[in-house]
């Protein structure tokens, strides 16, 4: 592309003494997560939300275990002011959960913010301003010294605001607005100075926030960014160290990562990444990251699914198909071979924990249990369309229906499967791969269909057999012998038929639905060199056995009149 030469530009480089962060292989435990859905996340969206929806969606914040919430910009407009308002006015906000309102340095903005929070129990009043040269030059008109001016009159004045509100306990946060592409002396220079006005104590801690408001360079130097501030920062024990990553270039996930490793103590986020532009960073995401690495995120993800209908409802957001971990096709196994590779992932796991062993999680292709998070194996996870194999579909008949198909049959019916799906031309959910396997194995009585059997012992058995002709409608009966059961049926429907074939493959099993259990019995018959499946379900196993079987042979007839 011919103007890349216009993007050209210097990162700051991790040196040597900035590179700590590379020797650990993840974080080790969670940060403080500040969700700033209601403020970042509300001011990108089309429709910004109302207090109706703005309170749902705190509540959800609340029940996902979120214990800072940035809820606004009261000074903003009518809506935030109001937000920030009925949440206090109506005891919406549990004890333990800590309120933010975001600021610009600006004394009427700061005053009206204060205005806004009066009453509020634990609130943390969050004051920005740019530290970004250029972007200082072009928006603002002013140069460095009077940006550091103005982030030290912003954090003065709410100082001097704090000790006369009429609140519970108030923390200070100052976010440095495009810190990825300030001068990193100048921005230590500039949090040093607030710092400096409100003196923060390993007691009385004030927050301070590397924001990458546009996210420009690459995760492992954002890492270093972080660690360089982390190292020079004044008043350190007194500081809780924050970041607020874009997702501009798609990394802001890994930056976050990069930036945990580094020392940061704290994450400003969103759910799914909403935000301005490509969002902020998915907080979600994260989480579930360190989830995978076995370190307790300290949020409530267990029924994602309802977080994500809530968020897209109240914000009108859709969360793609490939989200992850949220994302409806993310645990998705449509193909043979890596259904294959899951069914017995699965099965060896349970073979473990049936034994009594406590195995990390390893089932192939799936990076966490989706059930952990509230999605279902058999709807999630294994999912049948034209693509998939005998093990996925035999797994669905399983899991959802309790059907332990013989192998041979799993590869027959995945045939009929794959043929169903290709004349849909979609999926085939649990239930109507289940209402296929019936009508093809179970319900066939097309040419033929028992009415009674009677058994007698003489030498071996004998079977009188009342069956319906189902071209003629006529009902006769016909005798067979054979060494059991089932075999002198066979010979007594082979004889009327006037066809040869053995059965070749037999099966059964109960099925327990409820209090009562019923046997089901898998039977194949060989004629012509094929094999024909039926399948039979009864209370009484040798009935079961016996439909099996003429629903068997009424297969093999189907398949001589084709
Ligand atoms: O992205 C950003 O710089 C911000 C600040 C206001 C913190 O949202
Ligand atoms: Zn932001």
């Amino acid at each position: 592309m011919k103007n890349s030469v216009k993007y050209q530009k210097r990162y700051f480089l991790p040196d040597g003494e900035n590179t700590d962060w590379l020797k650990a292989d993840a974080p080790s435990h969670a940060p403080v997560w500040c969700s700033v859905d209601l403020r970042d996340g509300n001011q990108a969206l089309v429709e910004p939300m109302g207090v109706e929806a703005k309170k749902e969606f705190f509540r959800m914040l609340t029940e996902l275990g979120f214990k800072e919430i940035e809820i606004g910009f009261p000074a903003a407009n009518e809506t935030e002011f109001e937000f920030v308002r009925a949440l206090i006015r109506e005891n919406l906000i549990p004890d333990d959960v800590n309120i933010q309102v975001l600021t610009p340095a600006r004394e009427p903005l700061i005053c009206r913010t204060f205005e806004a929070i009066k009453g509020a129990k634990n609130v943390t009043v969050h004051l920005y301003s740019c530290v970004s040269h250029e972007q200082c030059k072009q928006v603002y008109g002013g140069g460095m010294s009077q940006a550091k001016e103005l982030a030290v009159r912003g954090a003065t004045c709410i100082k001097e605001l704090a000790e006369k509100a009429d609140c519970g306990n108030i923390r200070f946060e100052y976010s440095m607005e495009s810190f990825t592409t300030a001068d990193p002396k100048f921005s230590l220079e500039v949090c040093n100075a607030v710092l400096e006005v409100w003196q923060p104590t390993k007691e009385k801690k004030a927050i301070i926030d590397l924001a990458a408001t546009v996210e420009t360079c690459l995760p492992h130097v954002f890492a270093s960014l972080v660690e360089y501030i982390r190292k020079n920062l004044a008043y350190r024990e007194g500081v809780i160290l924050s970041v607020h990553p874009h997702n501009d270039r798609g990394s802001a996930v890994a930056a976050s990562e990069m930036a945990l490793l580094a020392g940061a103590e704290r994450i400003e986020g969103t759910l799914f990444g909403n935000g301005e532009r490509t969002g902020n960073v998915d907080l979600v995401t994260l989480a579930l990251n360190m989830y995978s690495h076995g370190v307790d995120p300290k949020l409530n993800l267990e029924n994602l699914p309802y977080a994500a209908s809530v968020y897209s409802c109240l914000t009108g957001m859709k969360i793609p198909p490939r989200q992850p971990y949220a994302g409806e096709l993310v645990f998705a196994a449509f193909s043979g071979t890596h259904q294959d590779a899951i069914a017995k992932g699965m099965r060896h796991r349970e073979e473990q924990l049936a034994a009594g062993e406590e195995p990390v999680w390893s089932v192939p292709y799936l990076p966490v249990d989706p059930r952990d998070l509230g999605r279902e194996y058999e709807r999630d996870v294994i999912r049948i369309n034209s693509q998939s194999g005998k093990s996925g579909v035999g797994y669905v008949l399983e899991r959802a229906y309790a059907l332990t198909l013989p192998s041979m049959l799993k590869r027959d019916f995945s045939v009929a499967v794959k043929r169903a799906s290709e004349k849909k031309s979609r999926e085939l959910k649990p239930e109507e791969l289940y209402a296929l396997f019936v009508k093809t194995y179970v319900e066939n009585d097309a040419f033929v269909s028992i009415k009674d059997t009677e058994y007698r012992r003489l030498d071996g058995i004998e079977a009188t057999v009342t069956l319906e002709d189902k071209q003629t409608g006529g009902v006769c009966a016909v005798k067979g012998r054979g060494n059991g059961r089932i075999d002198a049926v066979c010979n007594a429907l082979g004889t009327y038929l006037k066809r040869d074939y053995t059965v070749n493959g037999y099966e059964q099993h109960m099925l327990t639905e409820g209090s009562s259990s019923k046997a089901i019995s898998y039977l194949s018959i060989r004629a012509d060199g094929r094999s024909y499946w039926g399948v039979g379900i009864h209370d009484d196993a040798t009935t079961a056995s016996v439909r099996a079987l003429c629903a068997a042979v009424n297969n093999m007839l189907c398949f001589s009149e084709e």
